[in-house]
């Protein structure tokens, strides 16, 4: 096939360099995007007269037959063509004839593919956004049917203090929020039109950027036509948004396939989301939160991908910049993937709350409640700790617990100590005292979901 851009070069490209300087197998996901940015164009091209009226209508009229035609099949991409902005334009200049050589005015495919990147990145991050809401209120949701089931908090993976299985939620639907705020945040920095740069430098035609910009849903104009065709920032900062949530789905994905272990047996995952195995018969394996977890890597990959390809390259376009899009379209895909499962696989989820509670009550989780309660009754903070952990000692010595030992035993280590110890360390009271902003007490991770859904209510994605 005759390149568009034969004309330089007297020789034929050889087959094996046309192979390798094709992007269409991944990019042709963008032709929507190509597409209506050209019927953007052509219209704009019309409007400023720098083709006719009715030539940019025959463009616009052309391109919606192509573009219907794509979508149901009538006509198929070519795995030949070069890229996608090659392939549309062959296909409507085959088709109208000499007109559908005027849609390439004024611009250039540097600032095209520019154009179909922000533009089908706009899409992915409105899906995305949409995914994680959905993901946040399912997680709230479940905080909030868990908003008493105590638990043990752990730091150092060691049982710590007592808090509820809603709290260690709640922290989650917390990330998730930045999660979408970031993306949010990514998609304000992304949404402003890079075409009418042209090759680099703009154009000598009397374009309307603005207009192109307007009709294609754009906050404004790359107001430096050399940034609009270089930069791929808008990609990195994508990819560098969906590390951090993988990085969060990742640790919630550990959580879960601990807690479903033997060993803890805090929650039971619905069946629908677990495999078994093929020899052991007794398991039931937490196959997808493993692969969440898995799939993170690649997230960071595909950022640490994107980040290399731009580092060295000179400005303006460089052919490299053809590297900025699978691993990008990988993390998108990964992404929404990894939210879409987390969100089907969670509200199926139990709590084993007599579990839970269980290695709440034998890990000493309130030793902290026992030196606050000596403070209480007028000792320094430190000297209460120094007696906690002694009376602890004797407890792991003898094989007892804090709420087992007699009052006797307790008035041997520190005569201040009463009868009224028994319900300052019982661990409903432990829970329900912190009710600091921010604590585990059941009042105040009430006022947590309230703020997630407030916040979560607030955010009204473009599919909304
Ligand atoms: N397929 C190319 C890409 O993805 C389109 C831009 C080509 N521009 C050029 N000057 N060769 O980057």
């Amino acid at each position: 096939m005759t390149k568009l851009w034969a004309g330089r070069t007297e020789a034929e490209t050889a087959q094996l360099a046309d192979d390798f300087n094709s992007s269409i197998a991944f990019d042709s996901r963008m032709y929507k995007e190509d597409i209506t940015g050209s019927m953007a164009h052509a219209a704009m091209l019309g409007a400023k007269g720098i083709i006719s009226q009715a030539e940019a209508d025959t463009l616009i009229t052309g391109l919606e037959t192509i573009l219907d035609d794509l979508r149901n099949g009538a006509l198929q991409i070519d795995p030949k063509a070069e890229d996608i902005h090659m392939f549309v334009e062959q296909v409507l200049t085959a088709r109208l004839g000499d007109v559908g050589k005027k849609l390439h005015t004024a611009r250039s495919r540097n600032d095209q593919v520019a154009l179909d990147f922000r533009l089908y990145l706009r899409g992915e991050i409105d899906e995305l956004a949409e995914l994680t809401k959905k993901l946040a209120t399912v997680i709230t949701d479940k905080a909030e049917q868990y908003k008493d089931a105590i638990m043990p908090g752990y730091t150092h993976l060691q049982r710590a203090q007592p808090v509820t299985f809603g709290h260690q939620l709640m922290a989650y639907a917390f990330m998730l929020l930045r999660d979408l705020d970031r993306l949010m945040d990514c998609r304000r920095r992304l949404n402003l039109s890079p075409i009418g740069c042209c090759a680099l430098a703009g154009t000598t035609y009397d374009t309307d950027r603005e207009m192109e910009a307007r009709a294609l849903g754009f906050d404004g104009i790359v107001l430096n036509s050399i940034d609009g065709v270089s930069d791929r920032d808008f990609a990195a900062e994508l990819c560098a948004a969906l590390s951090i949530e993988m990085m969060h789905l990742s640790r919630l994905s550990e959580e879960l396939i601990l807690w479903s272990s033997w060993e803890f047996q805090f929650i039971e995952l619905p069946d629908a989301y677990t495999t078994g195995s093929s020899i052991m018969p007794q398991k039931k394996n937490p196959d997808m939160a493993e692969l969440v977890r898995g799939k993170t890597g690649r997230v960071y990959g595909d950022l640490m991908g994107i980040l290399t390809v731009l580092k060295g390259l000179p400005l303006a376009y460089n052919k490299d910049m053809q590297e900025d899009k699978e691993g990008v379209f990988d993390a998108c895909d990964t992404a929404k993937m990894c939210l879409s499962v987390m969100a089907g696989m969670l509200p199926g989820m139990k709590a084993r709350i007599d579990k839970m509670r269980k290695a709440a009550s034998e890990g000493f989780i309130n030793a902290t409640d026992l030196a606050d309660y000596l403070v209480t009754k007028g000792l320094p903070f430190r000297s209460a700790y120094k007696i906690s952990g002694a009376l602890v000692g004797k407890c792991i010595k003898e094989g007892k617990t804090l709420d087992t030992l007699s009052l006797e035993e307790y008035q041997q280590a520190e005569k201040l100590i009463e009868a009224d110890v028994y319900e300052h360390i019982d661990l409903d009271t432990c829970v329900q005292k912190r009710a600091s902003a921010g604590g585990t007490s059941v009042s105040s991770v009430e006022k947590q979901i309230d703020s997630v859904r407030r916040s979560l209510g607030q955010y009204h994605g473009e599919n909304d």
